[in-house]
């Protein structure tokens, strides 16, 4: 399955790694469908990029189907699916953190990309191919005393639901991976005291959002044929044995 002219749609978009990989993915010569809950400002990166797109809140299931339809209608088809849409988890003491914030993180960070997952599965079924990554993060394979426990929770599912979505849809020629990012740099703005830890964490030093989007491609092109249920470290040294 060659990444040149796949039908791609990338949750989070507007910003960060999402932006980043639609970037790659377009000069890559793939037709992108890009989303976000933030409508506007995937709009625009769609523009630029010559993208079709449209908005979703990952967090409802129904909101998600309707995306995936549109994507549908928009593209033709879809060949590939990458998960990047999340929340940065946020410093929280593990008693600090309140029922409410729980729930969001796992609303947004688990749920979610099993909502856009679950929309395209039929499709993807239908056609008997068909390639999905879904963004998990070093906290959900490491243990952080400064991150939310529920940041934790989530990205370890994601781990989880690869495992089992993979098994399940090999037979139908889908093939379901996770990704790894250590600290991207993404997201949230960070400390210049907060730059220079996360620097001297990463033996490579950190590596912003391009070694993600260029792992995103291995993934979907040829050079992931043969590769199902695995969960690829992209920590630049941090994480190690996996
Ligand atoms: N930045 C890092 O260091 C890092 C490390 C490991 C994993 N990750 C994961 O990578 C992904 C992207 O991170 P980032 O740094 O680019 O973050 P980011 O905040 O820059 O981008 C995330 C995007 O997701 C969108 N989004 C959030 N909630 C949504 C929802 N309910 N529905 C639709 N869109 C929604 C946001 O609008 C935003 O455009 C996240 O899943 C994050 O957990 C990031």
């Amino acid at each position: 399955m060659a990444l040149e002219g796949q039908h791609v749609v990338v949750t989070g978009a507007a910003q960060g790694i999402g932006e980043c990989t639609a970037r790659r993915l377009a000069e890559r010569g793939c037709r992108l469908y890009l989303t976000d809950i933030q409508a506007e400002k995937v709009a625009g990166v769609a523009t630029d990029l010559g993208a079709a797109h449209g908005p979703v809140d990952i967090t409802e299931p129904e909101r998600a189907r309707a995306m995936i339809n549109d994507a549908i209608v928009q593209l033709g088809h879809i060949d590939s699916l990458v998960n990047i849409a999340g929340i940065d988890g946020p410093d929280d003491d593990a008693l600090e953190e309140t029922e409410e914030h729980w729930r969001r993180i796992i609303d947004a960070d688990l749920s979610g990309p099993w909502w856009v997952t679950r929309a395209v599965l039929p499709h993807m079924i239908e056609r008997g191919r068909g390639r999905i990554v879904i963004t998990s993060s070093i906290t959900g394979v490491m243990g952080f005393s400064d991150f939310a426990p529920s940041y934790h929770a989530a990205k370890a599912g994601l781990i989880g639901l690869t495992n089992g979505l993979s098994a399940r849809f090999e037979a139908d020629g889908i093939l379901i991976n996770a990704i790894v990012p250590g600290y991207i740099g993404t997201g949230r703005p960070m400390s210049q005291t907060e730059i220079y830890t996360y620097n001297s964490q990463h033996a490579l030093g950190m590596g912003g959002p391009q070694p993600v989007a260029d792992a995103v491609c291995y993934l979907l092109d040829d050079s992931g044929n043969w590769i199902s249920g695995t969960v690829m470290n992209v920590t630049g040294g941090l994480l190690r044995g996996q």
